[in-house]
């Protein structure tokens, strides 16, 4: 059934250049930057992305209206994405892609080889006790005040050098450590006082969300850094009518448990244990090998069940559940990560069952697309004049950021169906509910 035809939300237009600012120009972003270029010069098709490949229903079923995502709503296309990076390494976007090992050299990165050497990183807000596993040193110095106004000032710059008429922001840089909100991150005049401080509580990540606020670009952050998950920096860009969205990409092993958790709670069965584990070997395993940096990823991870499953709901079925994630850095896979998933069940009469996952993905080429969505969909809240967190994009992350007193939406069909209902709003088309009273005899409507 369709529902609530609204009258359109103005939008401004998606016209002039993107300028897409990328935070860390390791495994992630290199794979986001070849694969735009590889898809604009017709070498590739950018598969993974629901901005580029997807459709989205309008109507009742009968009226056969199903239109591109990307034609339906107006976003930016991908010839008007312009790209710069920050990172504590001076390799050029070809150099480090060639170290991540992700893409086939011959076939993805030498066609477009001229385009990615041109992408130099500027040098990266970086403290070492945040990434304890790397040790670049293409990086500013200076407080912490005077690095966030160096990052303002490196945004202005290239907002001018290229000009552009709108930017975006995206965390792509290594998980830092685990960090619980404390006094600096709770308004936003402790903030400022901290970085007067230079407060070692306030994080790099946040020195870059807090650049990108004060600038006017709205900010997306792909890792299960706390950065902007905190009052002081939330309150701000809803002051500064700036959209924010996070936290951590939601790619492999989680975006399987959004599916599976989901089918067990429709049908009922009940899950004694979730066994998690992953190996893999790019830098960004390098960096989750130390227990600081793993304890934020762990936390991303381990709340899906939680929220999933709902054992204050339903005691019997999930309140004894045993859930466990591991990652172990295993350096010959590279990028080619390996999640398992051993799953105890039980249904009618409590009989057990087993269900085992053996996912053997490629983790920047599930996470790639995803970045590009919200670029995407992060400039077209900005447009139509959304502030604060974008819950319905929680359909990219493992731990949706929300407003405080929700609780977040883990399920992925209803995180799509949040953002498509979203798009429809914003479009005056009828949000969809799946009703469809209309072919029911005696329902009163
Ligand atoms: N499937 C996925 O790949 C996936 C899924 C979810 C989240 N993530 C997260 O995305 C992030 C990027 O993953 P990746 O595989 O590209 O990792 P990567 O290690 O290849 O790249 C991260 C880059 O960030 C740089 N960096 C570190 N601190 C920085 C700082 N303060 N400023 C600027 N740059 C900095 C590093 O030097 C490195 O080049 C990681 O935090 C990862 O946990 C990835």
């Amino acid at each position: 059934m369709a529902e609530d035809s609204s009258t359109p939300v103005q939008i401004a237009p998606a016209d002039g250049r993107l300028g897409v600012l990328c935070v860390g120009l390791g495994a992630v972003t290199t794979t986001l930057l070849a694969g735009v270029e590889l898809a604009r010069k017709g070498i590739a098709e950018p598969f993974g992305s629901l901005t580029q490949m997807g459709t989205i229903r309008l109507g009742k079923r009968t009226d056969d209206r199903s239109p591109l995502v990307k034609d339906f709503v107006p976003l930016a296309g991908l010839d008007d994405l312009v790209f710069a990076a920050w990172d504590p390494y001076p390799d050029d976007a070809y150099v480090s892609a060639t170290k991540a090992g992700v893409l086939e050299a011959h076939r993805h990165l030498e066609p477009i080889g001229d385009f990615l050497r041109g992408i130099e990183p500027q040098t990266a807000a970086f403290d070492h006790d945040y990434v304890k596993r790397l040790d670049g040193e293409h990086v500013k110095t200076g407080t912490r005040r005077e690095q966030a106004e160096q990052l303002r000032a490196d945004i202005r710059d290239f907002r001018e050098r290229e000009e552009l008429d709108r930017l975006v922001m995206i965390w792509a840089a290594s998980t830092e450590v685990y960090l619980q909100p404390s006094a600096v991150h709770l308004d936003i005049d402790a903030f400022e006082q901290g970085l007067d401080d230079d407060d070692p509580a306030i994080a790099p990540s946040m020195l870059y969300a807090y650049a990108a606020i004060m600038e006017g670009v709205p900010f997306a952050n792909g890792a299960p850094n706390l950065t902007v998950d905190a009052p002081a920096l939330a309150q701000l860009a809803i002051d500064k009518g700036v959209p924010i969205a996070g936290k951590d990409f939601k790619t492999g092993q989680t975006l399987v448990k959004t599916v599976l958790a989901p089918m067990f709670k429709a049908r009922m069965l009940g899950v004694r244990g979730w066994f998690s584990s992953n190996i893999l070997g790019n830098r960004d395993g390098a960096v989750l090998d130390d227990p600081d940096n793993f304890k934020s990823k762990e936390v991303s991870k381990l709340g899906v069940l939680e929220h999933v499953l709902q054992p204050d709901l339903y005691p019997s079925l999930y309140g004894d559940m045993y859930h466990k994630v591991r990652i172990n850095y295993y350096p010959p896979r590279g990028d080619d990560k390996e999640g398992w998933d051993n799953i105890d069940l039980f249904g009618w009469l409590g009989y057990d069952m087993q269900l085992k996952v053996d996912f053997l993905c490629k983790d920047s080429i599930l996470a790639a697309p995803l970045a590009l969505d919200l670029v995407l969909f992060m400039d077209l809240a900005q447009r139509v004049g959304m502030s604060g967190i974008q819950e319905w994009l929680s359909f990219y992350f493992k731990d949706p950021q929300v407003a405080p007193g929700l609780y977040p939406e883990h399920d992925l069909f209803i995180q799509l169906t949040k953002l498509k209902n979203t798009l429809r709003h914003l479009m005056g088309e009828d949000t969809i509910t799946h009703l469809g009273t209309e072919y029911y005899e005696g329902i009163p409507d």
